[in-house]
């Protein structure tokens, strides 16, 4: 298998071993080795914090990214805060059970991987590292298009994984049909279709960081043997990433694309971008199966909301139409997963937090970054008075202004 290598940092055993003087019973001191990690990485804010100090700086610029003044990145996380949960208690919640399924396949826990571009900026592995990770937590994962791993090799590096393959709908069928193709071979069972981006995402000062390092063989999963491609390559220039950018982004589609491309395959189709009821009408009149409500994670519009304020109109717009509806932006805790369930999503999806364990502990990273998520959120879920994503009653988890109305005098109660 072949990956594009860019990160160069040392193993992390190397970058990250403290050497800590033990004493053991006889009085004897000796020198043991321990992990940062081991020491520090609790939460996902701690992941954040080390992978911001282990990435080069051009490599943190793009994971962290929102478009303009991020605005919308900001409100995507912020805007949790803002919903409360009305807990119920002594409701015996000692048998829990987190398992839930996302279009029939059965999932550990609600909350699965989002489609990440260039995972080899914070692992030699990349996308196939973060599969392993995946597999060993037993969650979901969305593979991008923008990958730096093929579609074929993420499958035999970590067999037996639930994974959705991620697309756009380029501007050559041809390109987005060989992927719909190469993901149906490896046993992808949904085509998640990205739909929020007729326009790239990041920015050019972003673009000329990641331009100094050699992109040249990466983004393997736009290697057609298709005109289109071939003709570009005969241009001289072999980077896929300018023959996305230069030729196939898509700023002409409509739903008429989203109906060709369900029209193409029998698996499952999820819309990922829709942020408002009227296009998730359209999303459900062409086809989907399933809508992933989302902002890019604050890379696309940065006046888009965040997600989980647009999240329930979403769910009220599709409401028996047969549609499941997840969510993904800003999450980073148990009670966030819990917040959007109890806003009507189905599963949540994380972006940066799987970079982040990836960057600091390569695949136990990734798989520890869910385990974090998953006991917060089975705790969130014990606390709230509830033992399944499942049974969540809807009127669970207000927005704050539901308190707002009950700020007026009330009268004393009598002993
Ligand atoms: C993304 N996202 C993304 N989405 C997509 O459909 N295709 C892609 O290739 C990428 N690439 C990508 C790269 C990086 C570095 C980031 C941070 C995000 C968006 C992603 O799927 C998801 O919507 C957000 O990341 C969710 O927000 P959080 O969890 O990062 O806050
Ligand atoms: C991004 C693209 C690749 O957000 O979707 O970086």
């Amino acid at each position: 298998m072949q990956v594009c290598r860019y990160n160069t940092q040392p193993p992390q055993e190397i970058r990250t071993k403290k050497l800590h003087v033990v004493m053991d019973r006889t009085g004897e001191t000796q020198l043991r080795g321990k992990t940062d990690e081991e020491d520090e990485l609790f939460t996902i804010e701690d992941y954040e914090k080390r992978a911001s100090e282990l990435l080069p700086p051009a490599f943190l610029l793009y994971y962290s990214y929102g478009r303009e003044r991020a605005w919308c990145l900001k409100r995507s996380t912020e805007a949790f805060s803002r919903y409360i949960i009305r807990n119920r208690v002594l409701q015996d919640v000692s048998h829990r059970n987190l398992s839930t399924t996302v279009l029939g396949e059965p999932i550990p826990y609600p909350i699965c991987i989002a489609p990440t571009a260039v995972h080899a900026l914070a692992h030699p592995d990349a996308e196939a590292e973060t599969a392993r990770g995946a597999v060993a937590a037993g969650a979901l994962m969305v593979l991008s298009v923008n990958a730096t791993t093929a579609i074929a090799d993420v499958k035999v590096a970590a067999p037996g994984g639930l994974r959705w393959m991620q697309t756009y709908l380029f501007k050559d069928r041809l390109l987005t049909q060989h992927v719909v193709r190469e993901s149906e071979r490896a046993g992808f069972k949904a085509i998640v279709v990205t739909i929020d981006s007729p326009v790239a995402g990041v920015n050019s000062k972003v673009k000329s960081g990641l331009e100094k390092h050699d992109l040249s063989t990466c983004f393997k999963n736009l290697d057609a043997d298709i005109p289109s491609a071939r003709e570009f390559k005969a241009n001289g220039d072999t980077r896929l990433i300018a023959y996305l950018h230069s030729q196939q982004f898509n700023d002409s589609a409509t739903w008429d694309d989203v109906r060709w491309i369900k029209s193409i395959t029998k698996l499952p189709i999820v819309c990922k971008g829709v942020l408002s009821a009227e296009s998730a009408r359209e999303a459900a009149d062409a086809g989907a199966d399933g809508i992933l409500v989302s902002a890019h994670g604050g890379r696309q519009s940065d006046g888009a909301p965040a997600p989980i304020d647009a999240l329930s109109e979403v769910v009220e717009a599709v409401h028996g139409r047969g549609i499941e509806v997840y969510m993904d932006g800003g999450v980073r805790t148990g009670s966030d997963v819990l917040k959007a369930l109890g806003r009507g999503a189905r599963a949540v999806f994380i972006g940066r937090p799987i970079l982040w364990g990836l960057t600091c502990q390569g695949s136990k990273g990734v798989s520890h970054v869910l385990e974090i998520l998953r006991s917060e959120f089975d705790h969130a879920l014990a606390l709230s008075g509830c033992t399944s994503p499942e049974n969540i009653p809807s009127d669970i988890v207000v927005h704050e202004s539901y308190y707002r109305h009950r700020n007026t005098p009330i009268p004393k109660s009598k002993m």
